[in-house]
């Protein structure tokens, strides 16, 4: 049993107690509103409750990364069935550790979209079936809307503020004027950075090294490129560069390291689960032209916003949100960048990056507080495999064609 110790007052008599930690979380939730939340979007079955006051109360989550890394991928039906799984026992565990059961939550607010079908209606048929139970209102959640807000919950982030989601799944960049109110200005155009990182890992066969073998490819990527002795032996495409917009590409970055890596696997003459010698040039090479363009395009997003009075010029904060924006050579690049555009840089901690239960209950609380979304017409609700993030602005980034002189970085 964990104890906290709490100042107690009597009339004018105070004193110390050591309490249980789950005594401090019921008085701490006790005469307050609290949403639940549930992720099930991809491959993290997440649970959280967090109070009005925005404090956490309880989490829970449950990875598969380690099936999926066994697999080779995220193989839709396993990750299903996984989610199947764990669902109840992590809400269950989540209500238990705060003392509290789901008669005492607000609202319920799930993640619908996007992300695989078979996960997505994992967390939408649990949170359905509470919800009718217990007669909760249920808030839906689109889950990069949940990862650019997330920040705000530990820092003074007023609206509107410049987002840059970096993930397994996506890669945007949107202006975020309030809760459900954002403006796309730029995404990728084929896969999303996590994406590459993860299967560049996987091809060059880090997972064997013990170091590496239990996390994700972006981390793998991100140690071994910290450990290069020769960072620009290998020169790659800076994508997109004729390209006067906001957009992304990470296929050509992938295909130019595969070949590199092809061309060295041949010259060593490797075989089976034999790794290159030059691996961590490599992956420092990728990640620093990953980098660039992240920060070239977000350039270009800052200079859009002043053009266009998106953001106010006394007021100038980017975050940057998803697995992704755990990098800390990506992070350390784009500080770069806002030290020189005098634009305030905000990245949640990494276990508020990584996909996870808080985020969405954070963003159903924004919602709750607002009065947004909230529902008991269940039927009327389900899930999205795809779904833009706000409205989009792309075309008018694209006709702007904002000429500028990109950032040189010594990376
Ligand atoms: O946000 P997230 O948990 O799931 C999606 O919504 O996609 O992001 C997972 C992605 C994975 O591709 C993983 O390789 C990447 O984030 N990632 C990283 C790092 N940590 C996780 N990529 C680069 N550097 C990292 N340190
Ligand atoms: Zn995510």
């Amino acid at each position: 049993m964990i104890f906290v110790t709490r100042k107690i007052c009597i009339g004018n008599k105070c004193f110390m107690k050591r309490l249980p930690h789950n005594f401090y979380l019921k008085e701490k939730s006790m005469s307050t509103n609290l949403i639940l939340g549930i992720e099930t979007s991809c491959d993290d079955t997440g649970c959280a409750i967090i109070n009005v006051k925005g404090e956490l109360i309880s989490e829970t989550l449950h990875s598969q990364h380690l099936m999926h890394l066994r697999n080779g991928g995220i193989i839709p039906d396993v990750a299903q069935d996984l989610h199947r799984s764990y669902i109840k026992p992590i809400v269950l565990n989540t209500l238990e550790k705060a003392n509290l059961t789901v008669e005492d939550i607000s609202a319920i607010a799930v993640t619908l979209r996007p992300g695989l079908p078979l996960s997505l209606a994992v967390g939408m048929k649990f949170a359905k079936q509470l919800a009718r139970r217990y007669k909760k209102p249920i808030i839906p959640i689109h889950h990069m809307e949940a990862h650019a807000l997330v920040a705000r919950m530990h820092y003074n982030i007023d609206f509107p503020f410049l987002v840059l989601l970096i993930s397994g799944g996506h890669c945007l960049l949107a202006v975020v004027q309030d809760v459900n109110k954002f403006k796309l200005l730029g995404e990728s155009i084929d896969c999303a950075p996590g994406e590459v990182f993860d299967k560049v890992a996987r091809r060059m066969k880090l997972r064997n090294v013990p170091e590496y073998s239990k996390i994700s490819g972006g981390q793998a990527v991100e140690l071994a490129a910290s450990k290069a002795t020769n960072p620009h032996m290998f020169k790659l495409p800076l994508p997109l560069a004729e390209y006067k917009d906001c957009n992304f590409s990470f296929n050509g970055l992938k295909t130019a390291v595969l070949r590199h890596l092809h061309r060295k696997e041949n010259e060593h003459e490797i075989v089976a689960d034999k790794i290159i010698p030059e691996v961590n040039d490599l992956c420092a090479a990728m990640l620093s032209a990953a980098s660039r363009h992240l920060v070239h395009r977000t350039q270009r997003a800052m200079a859009f916003c002043q053009d266009n009075g998106l953001i106010p010029p006394d007021n100038q904060n980017l975050v940057v949100s998803g697995g992704v924006a755990c990098n800390n050579f990506i992070f350390n690049a784009l500080s770069i960048l806002c030290n020189e555009s005098n634009y305030k840089l905000y990245r949640p901690a990494s276990k508020l990056c990584t996909d996870n239960g808080i985020m969405i209950a954070w963003n159903g609380l924004e919602k709750y507080r607002k009065n947004i979304d909230l529902t008991t017409d269940y039927d009327s609700l389900d899930i999205e495999a795809t779904s833009p993030l706000g409205e989009s602005l792309i075309h008018d980034v694209m006709t702007a064609k904002i000429p500028m002189k990109l950032m040189k970085l010594k990376l």
